[in-house]
């Protein structure tokens, strides 16, 4: 993982060099200090597939771009109201509200104009364009967001159902956009990566919810216990952290046997999984 994300912010430095100005500033500073882990599963699903690493730097640049746009966002005052993020000041903390969502709107926009200049066949650069559209938007990332607001003012729990539709959508969109990346960068079938991608991005998000609640603000790097003080649906509050363990544990073995047909080259992805529910951040 540490050399995919160098790749990526090494890509992204550049990029940004060509812009300046306050909202140019808050957009470089947004895209830095993450696990880098979307960017590392399209240039390990690139790298299974036979696509060799200066191919994908770009759609990976672009996902790390769309996932630090989502979290500006996330951390609005409107939304989650978080004063840290990657144990740095989130953006409007740091500048202010109008910058944060100018920088996410730039850094969405650019994400896009990334893939199309990535270099690949023109077929694969539309279909990545076109599912990373879907998986941004209402029908993934952005649907998940607005059922997890929605959430928190809702009369009864959601039931375990609603809360997997909503964490499909939240997290699990992106995820498995990435780590199907590689497959439509080669024109090859996608449905392995994506079965192992929607395992993954559940018990990445069921994680994120174990860490908000047992883990440690300063290793997190973002505040702790917001969930329940939220009164949010999670994972958590509806199974316990024993049995929201467990089912992580659980898809993290599927995510694992979906990689069978790749064999020993899917390692990387299979560590990756694990890595994801052992993490401390
Ligand atoms: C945090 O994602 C937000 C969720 C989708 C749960 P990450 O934990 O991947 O955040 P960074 O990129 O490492 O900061
Ligand atoms: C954020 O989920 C998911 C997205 C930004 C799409 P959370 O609100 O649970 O993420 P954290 O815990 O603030 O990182
Ligand atoms: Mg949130
Ligand atoms: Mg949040
Ligand atoms: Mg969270």
């Amino acid at each position: 993982m540490p050399a995919a994300r160098a790749a990526v912010e090494e890509f992204l430095g550049g990029n940004f060099a060509r812009f300046d100005g306050k909202v140019a500033e808050a957009m470089a500073y947004a895209v830095k200090g993450g696990k880098g882990l979307r960017g590392f599963l399209v240039i390990e699903s690139a790298r299974v597939n036979g696509v060799a690493l200066e191919g994908a730097v770009a759609v990976a640049a672009a996902i790390e771009c769309i996932h630090a746009y989502s979290l500006v966002h996330d951390d609005l005052p409107c939304m989650d109201d978080d004063d840290l993020r990657r144990g740095q000041p989130t953006v409007h903390r740091k500048w202010d509200e109008a910058t944060a969502v100018l920088a996410g709107d730039a850094l969405q926009a650019l994400a896009f104009e990334l893939v199309a200049d990535s270099g690949l066949p023109a077929e694969a650069t539309v279909d990545l364009i076109r599912n990373l559209a879907r998986a941004s938007g209402i029908e993934g990332m952005v649907g998940g967001q607005a059922k997890d607001i929605a959430a928190e003012t809702a009369e009864t729990p959601l039931t375990l159902d609603e809360i997997i539709d909503l964490q499909a959508g939240k997290t699990g969109a992106l995820i498995t956009w990435s780590a199907s990346a590689g497959a439509w960068m080669a024109g090859e079938n996608p449905s392995f990566l994506e079965d192992y991608g929607d395992a993954l991005g559940l018990a990445f998000q069921i994680w994120d919810d174990v860490l908000d609640v047992e883990g440690d603000a300063a290793l997190v790097g973002k505040a702790v216990g917001k969930d329940a003080d939220a009164g949010k649906a999670t994972f958590v509050s509806l199974l316990g952290l024993d049995e929201a363990k467990r089912r992580a544990e659980q898809l993290v073995t599927e995510a694992c046997d979906a990689l069978s047909i790749y064999g020993d080259d899917g390692e990387c992805l299979r560590q990756a999984a694990r890595f994801v529910i052992s993490r401390q951040n």
